[in-house]
C-alpha cells in the first residue's frame, strides 16, 4: 500500500471535537471545520493532518509518496451505517400494499408473512446468488459515502442457513463490514415456543458462531409477539458471557422493555426507541448505550418518530441508520434518513452529520478507528464538490464525487 499525500482540500470536517465529546450535545463547533488542509496516509491510517502550507518538507520532497489532489473539494469522514438487514432474498411489496390498506405489521406476521416470508426465500437461495445480490446493495451504500457498514443475519433462523448468511456477510467487499448475529429475529416454524428457540440458539448456535468467528455482535427483536424481556435477558446474558457485544431492537412497536434491558446489560446500542418515555430517555442519556434512530423505517411504518430532541437535550449519544430490509424499510437511501431527522425529528445538521459518523462509530464499538478524521484513525472519507451545508438537503441526495477507505479509492 503506497503512502499517500492528499492535498488541496478546501474544506474538511474532521469531527474530532465531536469524537472528543463522545458524540453528545453536538453543535457546529464540534464538526471541526478546517480550510485548506492536507493529509498524509501511511498503511491506510492518517499519519499527519494539517494546513496545506504546513506540509512537512520531508513529505513534499519524497518522490515515493503518491500525491492525490482534491482540487478544492470538501472532505467528510466516511459515513458509518450501523443498522442494516442487507442480506435477504425476494421482496415484500405485497405486504407493503397490505399495510397501506390498514393491516398491521404484527397481523401480517401472525398470518405467516413478514420476517417468515423472507426466511423461506433466503433459506432456499444459493450462497452464490445471495452474495451477488448483496454485493450490489453494498456497492450502492459505498456510492453514497458509506465506508463502514453493519449487516445483520436473521432471515434464516437455523444453524446451517444463518451460517450461510454470515458467510455471505463476511465475504462482502468495499466498506469495513461489521457482522451481527440476529438469530433472535423471530421464532422459526420448527419451534413450539420462543423460549425453546432461544435455548437452542444459546446452546447450539452462539458457541458455533463464536468458534467460527462469524460475528462479533448479537442482536434480538424484543417486542410483543416476538421475544419477551425475561427470556431476552437470559439470552443476551449468555451471549455476553461468550464475549459478544450486545444490540437490541428496542421499543419499536410497543414499549416492551428493550431500552431498559440495553442499559441493564450494557448493550452497545438500543435501536428504534420510538415508544420510550421520560424514564427511559433519562436512563439512556446517563448510560453508555448509543441510541440508534431509524426514521426511514418509521416513515414506511407510518409510526411516530422517536424523541430525538429529548434524547439529545438530555445528553444521550444518538446515531442514525437506514434499517434497510425488505419489510419495514425497503430503501437504502442515507440522504433520506438524514433529511427525515432534520425535518421530522428536529435534529440540526451538525447533529445529523455527527450521528452518521461519530455516533454510529460508538454504536459499532469502532470509535477509536473510524467516525472522525484524526491522526491514528483509518483514512475513510468522502469527497464532494458541494459545501457541507448541502449534505442531507435534497431528496435522494447528491452523491459524493469519490469515496476512500483506508486511503484507497472505492468509488469515483
Ligand atoms: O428493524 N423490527 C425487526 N426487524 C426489522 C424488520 C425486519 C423485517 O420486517 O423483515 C426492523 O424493522
Ligand atoms: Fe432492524
Amino acid at each position: 500500500m503506497a503512502n499517500i499525500l492528499v492535498t488541496n482540500i478546501s474544506e474538511m470536517l474532521t469531527l474530532a471535537p465531536a469524537n472528543e465529546k463522545e458524540g453528545r450535545r453536538i453543535t457546529e463547533k464540534d464538526l471541526g471545520i478546517k480550510t485548506n488542509q492536507a493529509m498524509y496516509i501511511v498503511s491506510g491510517r492518517i499519519e499527519w493532518l494539517g494546513a496545506q502550507k504546513e506540509i512537512p518538507k520531508i513529505l513534499a520532497r519524497n518522490k515515493k509518496i503518491k500525491e492525490v489532489s482534491m482540487k478544492g473539494q470538501t472532505l467528510l469522514p466516511g459515513f458509518v451505517e450501523c443498522h442494516t438487514h442487507l442480506v435477504f432474498a425476494g421482496h415484500r411489496a405485497e405486504e407493503f400494499e397490505l399495510r397501506n390498506q390498514g393491516v398491521s405489521y404484527q397481523e401480517i406476521s401472525k398470518r405467516g408473512g413478514g420476517i417468515l416470508s423472507t426466511l423461506q426465500k433466503t433459506r432456499a437461495i444459493s450462497e452464490r446468488v445471495l452474495f451477488a445480490m448483496s454485493q450490489k446493495r453494498v456497492d450502492d451504500f459505498v456510492s453514497q459515502g458509506v465506508t463502514t457498514l453493519e449487516i445483520k443475519s436473521g432471515y434464516s433462523l437455523d444453524l446451517k442457513n444463518e451460517i450461510k448468511m454470515l458467510g455471505v456477510i463476511n465475504k462482502l467487499r468495499g466498506p469495513r463490514v461489521v457482522a451481527t448475529f440476529l438469530g433472535a429475529h423471530a421464532k422459526p416454524p420448527e419451534f413450539a415456543s420462543h423460549g425453546e428457540y432461544l435455548k437452542y440458539l444459546s446452546d447450539r448456535v452462539l458457541p458455533k458462531i463464536k468458534k467460527l468467528n462469524l460475528a462479533s455482535r448479537v442482536d434480538i427483536f424484543v417486542e410483543k409477539g416476538f421475544f419477551e424481556p425475561e427470556e431476552s435477558r437470559r439470552y443476551l446474558a449468555a451471549a455476553k458471557d461468550l464475549g459478544f457485544d450486545l444490540v437490541v431492537h428496542a421499543d419499536q412497536l410497543t414499549l416492551s422493555g428493550g431500552a431498559k434491558l440495553c442499559i441493564e446489560l450494557g448493550a452497545r446500542s438500543g435501536d428504534h426507541l420510538l415508544q420510550i418515555r421520560g424514564l427511559e430517555i433519562n436512563m439512556l442519556a446517563r448510560s453508555n448505550v448509543t441510541c440508534v434512530l431509524l426514521p426511514a423505517a418509521d416513515l414506511y411504518m407510518k409510526c411516530a418518530y422517536p424523541p430525538a430532541r429529548k434524547l439529545i437535550d438530555a445528553g444521550a449519544r444518538v446515531a442514525l441508520a437506514t434499517d434497510f430490509n425488505p419489510g419495514t424499510c425497503p430503501t437504502q437511501d442515507v440522504a433520506l434518513v438524514g433529511l427525515l431527522a432534520r425535518l421530522e425529528m428536529k435534529m440540526t445538521l451538525p447533529e445529523v452529520i455527527a450521528a452518521y459518523t461519530v455516533g454510529a462509530s460508538y454504536a459499532l464499538n469502532l470509535a477509536k478507528e473510524v467516525g472522525s478524521l484524526e491522526v491514528g484513525k483509518y483514512a475513510d472519507f468522502l469527497c464532494t464538490n458541494s459545501s457541507w451545508q448541502e449534505t442531507f438537503y435534497s431528496v435522494g441526495g447528491r452523491l459524493p464525487t469519490s469515496v476512500y477507505r483506508n486511503g484507497q479509492l472505492q468509488k469515483s
